[in-house]
């Protein structure tokens, strides 16, 4: 198969993949473009492409526990034949489980991305390692769903968008409330419409992290690549305590990686980057199209920070509760805490809607009963792509539609960058204990240098980002 490297900017280039000409050549796209949400009788992607004889191929880098739930939903569309990951049990159990076994299976990711016989590439590693195996896939030729968040810090994310820019590559973010119908997409047709008039505040709600006992060092499991699972962040030794209190283990390893600075942002990126990412769409679906000014509040953490390091490394260290306030120009303001409903609460002049995983609610919904949305409301806040049901089978689905259409997904690169560079900083401004400024122009914090300092992290020697030749970091 003759994949293109590094094909020319703009992200819409046309590619030389034959199962896409393929794809491309179906006509359910155009189809079920002008669909009302609700539609039942053009085709969706999922009923089109089940009649298909043709699949695409993946390979998984980090087969761990989203990577399954990701896999096991788009399966009807794609054949892994490939596995990356630093452990040898998840990569074994994930090729019986997703491929008969039949995969290839390898501990370096650098090995899989080098193949021409793979058409998209999905990423489920733990956060810190989200980046570096981007950029490296981008600058490969492939087409990439990566899980959220994209990044540790906001370089990082310059850093993506510059290469997915100069690539043309189609990344799909795993914000996959956007196509979350009819709860989130209906709530943004809602404000859209400006039934909510101007907006004046939106609100994330998305709980705290936990903190933990004393984990202590212990054996590496055999079965495990330590150094490798560490990469680019600091050389530490593997803790484990299985209390048998929670539903797993805890560890700074598989999944509890999350309430650890180094692979992480703690709660304000876990699940900043599914409901900050609403509130972000919501502003610039009203208008609201400049970025932040300045964000304060305050921060609770599990332990004690100096310089904005935790001075214990023996146990979880991200916030266990937050209050922050993000001003935008104009006076909008955003709330991001973690003492309420878990949901995002938008208000405007006019009215106000809470919507999360379970419910949309509030009196402009009510009003659509009298009053409802025009039919074409839904598909235009989601770009006019195909739609169904299933939110993650339809954020598949999409990225899959814009592989073959060279479009840029529901969840691009530069939207989720914007609205994590929020997340960052609310970060930033937890771990130092201080209000921030921010040039959204330069993304730059003003007059503030050691805050400056976090916009950027070191990559431990060995696991630096690999720029191909002619790339530019
Ligand atoms: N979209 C969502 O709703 C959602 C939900 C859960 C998790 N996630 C995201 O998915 C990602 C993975 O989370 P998880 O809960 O599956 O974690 P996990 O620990 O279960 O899985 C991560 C896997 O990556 C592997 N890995 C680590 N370093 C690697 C490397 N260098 N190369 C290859 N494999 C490597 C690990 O061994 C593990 O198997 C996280 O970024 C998380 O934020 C998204």
């Amino acid at each position: 198969m003759n994949h293109s490297k590094n094909t020319p900017s703009n992200g819409r280039n046309s590619h030389p993949n034959a199962r896409r000409d393929f794809l491309k050549s179906t006509a359910v796209a155009g189809a079920a473009a002008s669909a009302p949400y609700f539609f039942s009788n053009p085709k969706t992607f999922a009923e089109d492409a089940k009649t298909k004889n043709d699949r695409m191929t993946i390979g998984v880098i980090g087969a761990g526990g989203m990577a399954s739930g990701n896999i096991n939903t788009a399966k009807e569309w794609l054949d892994v034949v490939a596995i990356a990951d630093v452990d040898q049990g998840h990569r074994n159990s994930f090729n019986q489980r997703f491929a008969a076994g039949k995969a290839d299976v390898y501990e370096d990711y650098r090995e899989l991305i080098e193949r021409d016989d793979i058409d998209v590439i999905h990423i489920a590693t733990p956060d810190h390692w989200h980046t570096k195996p981007l950029v490296e896939a981008m600058l490969a030729g492939k087409d990439v769903y990566c899980e959220k968040p994209l990044t540790l810090t906001i370089d990082e994310g310059k850093l993506i968008r510059k290469v997915q820019k100069e690539t043309g590559r189609v990344v799909q973010v795993g914000t996959q409330q956007r196509s979350t119908f009819p709860l989130f997409v209906k709530a943004m047709a809602i404000v859209a419409e400006g039934r909510l008039g101007k907006i004046t505040q939106v609100q994330a709600a998305i709980g705290g992290a936990p903190s933990s006992p004393v984990l202590p060092v212990a054996e590496v499991p055999g079965n495990l690549n330590w150094d490798r699972w560490l990469g680019p962040a600091p050389k530490v030794d593997y803790r484990f305590l299985d209390d048998g209190k929670g539903k797993r283990p805890l560890t700074n390893g598989h999944y509890e990686f999350r309430w650890w600075y180094e692979y992480s942002g703690g709660k304000l990126t876990d699940w900043g980057a599914h409901h900050v990412d609403i509130c972000n769409w919501a502003l610039k679906l009203n208008g609201q199209t400049e970025g932040p000014v300045s964000i304060g509040g305050t921060a609770k953490h599990p332990v004690d920070f100096k310089d904005g390091f935790p001075i214990q490394n023996d146990r979880y260290n991200t916030a266990t509760g937050f209050h922050f306030n993000v001003q935008y120009p104009g006076g909008t303001e955003m709330i991001i805490r973690n003492d309420t409903d878990n949901g995002v609460l938008i208000t405007g002049t006019e009215g106000k809607i809470f919507v999360n995983r379970g419910k949309l609610v509030g009196q402009p919904v009510d009003d659509l009963k009298d009053n409802p949305l025009p039919e074409d409301a839904i598909a235009k806040v989601y770009r006019g792509m195909p739609m169904e049901h299933n939110e993650r089978k339809q954020h598949w689905a999409n990225f899959l539609h814009c592989v073959r259409e060279r479009k840029d997904p529901i969840s691009d690169v530069h939207t989720h960058m914007e609205m994590l560079n929020v997340c960052h900083l609310a970060g930033i401004s937890a771990r130092l204990g201080r209000d921030l400024k921010w040039d959204n122009a330069t993304e730059q914090i003003i007059g503030d240098d050691e805050a400056n300092g976090f916009l950027a992290r070191p990559y431990r020697q060995g696991y630096q980002i690999e720029m191909r030749k002619g790339a530019k970091s």
